[in-house]
C-alpha cells in the first residue's frame, strides 16, 4: 500500500526559492536540498554522498549542484552523480507546488 499524499510536507513558499536558487530544508528530520531550475522545483538529499558536504552551500548551475568541499556534481532532477569524487547518487524527493507553497515527500 502506498502512502497517502498527505505525507507531503510544506517546506517553503515559492517566493523563498526564486529561479536559479536552492535552499536546505528538513523533511522527516533529513536534510533536503530544494532547487528551482527554470521555474520547476526539484529536491534531492542535501548531504553529499562523498564526505557529507552541505550541497546548499555549493553552486547551482543549470540543473547541477556542485559540492563546496571537493566539487562533486549532482543532477538535482534525478540525484545522479555527474562528476566525482562522489560515487553514490543522492536520494530523490517528490515535489509539488500548491497555492504558492512547495511541498516535498520522500519518493515512493
Ligand atoms: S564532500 Fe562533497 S565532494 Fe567531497
Amino acid at each position: 500500500m502506498g502512502k497517502a499524499t498527505s505525507d507531503f510536507i510544506r517546506v517553503a513558499s515559492t517566493s523563498e526559492i526564486p529561479e536559479g536558487k536552492m535552499r536546505r530544508v528538513i523533511v522527516d528530520s533529513l536534510q533536503v536540498l530544494v532547487a528551482n531550475v527554470k521555474g520547476k522545483y526539484y529536491a534531492i538529499g542535501n548531504v553529499c554522498t562523498h564526505l557529507g558536504g552541505p550541497l546548499d552551500k555549493g553552486i547551482l548551475e543549470g540543473h547541477e549542484v556542485e559540492c563546496p568541499l571537493h566539487r562533486s556534481h549532482f543532477d538535482v532532477t534525478n540525484g545522479q552523480v555527474k562528476r566525482g569524487p562522489a560515487m553514490r547518487p543522492e536520494p530523490v524527493y517528490d515535489v509539488k507546488v500548491e497555492s504558492g507553497s512547495i511541498l516535498v515527500r520522500p519518493k515512493q
